[in-house]
């Protein structure tokens, strides 16, 4: 028996990252998992490596900025499996700037995905979550949730707010057995990086440039990877979670404890 048999997990931007890492693990542990991006041809790919693997597995395009396919999304989930019990609100992006200089339509774009489309997911989903006996929901904040982050505000405001959503909504929900946590990962080595450069770089960077900025500024002297973060938003959305709800769990390689 894996930790989520039986369970149908909603992970948001599984297309890559630590999306895609959990969408395998999940399924791994025996979730059927219904997972969404926008880029398609990822999406399709990653359904097929899931059910070939011998998991129930849906993608569904979407953009979590409109509402309307947000909707096909649950909608989707349910009518194909008949219930959700975890959704792993994963989708983000990050936007690089400071008070100064940072646009009106980043700052907009930014708060869009990662504040305003996590809540409507959760008010789409916590129905179903109370229709099944309970859930959980995991959703992914960031180590700059809880310390100031630099050069990136519209990011460090938006996964702020995560933080304190997951606590809010952790006690809304915890009389019902919907627990509401968030993972906070530091710096995790993701394609992304290699495409668009990570933090303070505007320039894609290469894996050896990343590994040796890395050992220089964090304790464990490495930056995490996609599995790791996984781990941690399994540990939460499972039964080994059971009396963990509100909480902020930090898996940065000791970055904050700086
Ligand atoms: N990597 C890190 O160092 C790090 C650290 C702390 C927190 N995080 C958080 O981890 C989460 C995942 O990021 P990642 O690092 O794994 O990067 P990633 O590989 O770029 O993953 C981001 C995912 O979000 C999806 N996405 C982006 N915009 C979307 C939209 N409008 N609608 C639907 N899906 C959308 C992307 O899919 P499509 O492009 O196909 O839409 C992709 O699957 C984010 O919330 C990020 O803030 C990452």
């Amino acid at each position: 028996m894996g930790k989520l048999s039986g369970k149908v997990a909603l992970i948001t931007g599984a297309t890559s990252g630590i999306g895609q890492a959990a969408a395998i693990l999940f399924a791994a542990e025996g979730a059927t998992v219904v997972f969404s991006g926008r880029r398609s041809t990822l999406g399709q790919a990653l359904e097929t490596r899931l059910m070939q693997s011998g998991a129930r597995a849906l993608f569904v395009q979407t953009d979590h900025t409109i509402p309307a396919e947000c909707v096909r999304l649950v909608d989707s989930a349910v009518q194909a499996f008949g219930a959700i019990h975890v959704l792993f609100n994963n989708a983000g992006i990050v936007t690089k700037g400071t008070a100064e200089t940072t646009t009106e339509e980043d700052w907009a774009a930014t708060l869009a995905l990662n504040v305003t489309a996590v809540w409507r997911m959760c008010r789409l989903v916590i129905p179903e979550l109370r229709k099944a006996g309970g859930g959980t929901i995991v959703n992914n904040a960031s180590d700059w949730a809880v310390v100031g982050g630099k050069g990136a505000l519209p990011y460090a405001v938006s996964k702020g707010a995560v933080a304190q959503m997951t606590k809010s909504m952790a006690l809304d929900h915890a009389a019902e057995y919907i627990r509401v946590n968030a993972v906070c990962p530091g710096d995790t080595f993701v394609e992304r990086w290699l495409e668009k450069g990570y933090f303070e770089h505007s320039d894609p960077v290469t894996l050896e440039k990343a590994k040796a900025e890395s050992a220089a500024y964090l304790p464990m002297q490495r930056f995490g990877y996609p599995e790791e973060i996984a781990r941690a938003a399994l540990f939460l959305a499972c039964d080994d979670s059971s009396f963990v709800t509100g909480h902020l769990l930090l898996v940065d390689g000791g970055n904050t404890a700086q």
